[in-house]
């Protein structure tokens, strides 16, 4: 029961305050693929403009196999890590060649493409497919060791299951791309990683790190 009031609180909060994202007028494989790459190491805002400007020029998973090396570096330039943009192109072409142009619709299946990492299959599958999967990178790692008072030390590789296995308890199965994107919200939003305004959460009192008075233990992170 605590579980269904958490989803509906956190998907009712998101239909009313979710951030109106380009990427999110669709549920287009590709543009969350292309969408999620882009924002593993930049921010939001600076995304946006990028993400419409790729999208003008190559607007297929085709178009952007067949591109012209200069053509993707000027579409990446500012953003940086020029490997994401040249792994695209390999992943673009080995779809076309290896899987008929169609994308496989499960998150296991698509960390065998390359430049798909478990963060990226898990938003793919989940917003673009509907599957029930987490999508955990450093937000998630914030935002549920703090819902849940997970004492598991991000800084370990291991950790991730630990999360994935909590998440896929509450995940919502009816709208998980959804879910998944509400938590990504909410940590931009109330739930940031410094000066956390959980006190006007929407999910505040789910939050059993802020009820103790324990928000800045978490995540626990060990330097390396
Ligand atoms: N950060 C990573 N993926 C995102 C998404 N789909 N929406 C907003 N922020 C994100």
């Amino acid at each position: 029961a605590k579980i269904k009031a958490f989803q509906t609180t956190l998907l009712d909060w998101y239909d009313r305050a979710g951030r109106d994202l380009p990427w999110r007028h669709d549920q287009e494989p590709y543009h969350v693929w292309v969408s999620e790459i882009m924002l593993q190491q930049t921010q939001v805002q600076t995304v946006i403009p990028y993400y419409e400007r790729f999208m003008d020029w190559f607007p297929t998973l085709k178009a952007l196999a067949d591109a012209p090396e200069e053509r993707l570096l000027k579409a990446w330039e500012g953003l940086g890590y020029y490997s994401r943009v040249r792994n695209m192109q390999r992943c673009a072409r080995q779809l076309i060649n290896d899987y008929d142009g169609q994308w496989p619709q499960t998150a296991a299946e698509l960390t065998e493409l390359i430049g798909i990492g478990p963060y990226t299959a898990g938003a793919i599958a989940s917003i673009a497919f509907g599957e029930a999967v987490p999508a955990v990178d450093g937000n998630a790692y914030r935002v549920f060791s703090r819902l849940l008072e997970i004492d598991a030390d991000v800084a370990k590789p291991q950790t991730r299951t630990v999360f994935e296995r909590a998440i896929s308890r509450i995940i919502s199965r009816e709208r998980p791309g959804d879910f998944n994107q509400a938590i990504m919200d909410l940590g931009a939003s109330y739930m940031t990683a410094r000066q956390p305004d959980s006190a006007h959460s929407p999910v505040k009192a789910f939050n059993q790190a802020y009820l103790d008075g324990v928000e800045a233990q978490y995540p626990v992170k060990t330097k390396k």
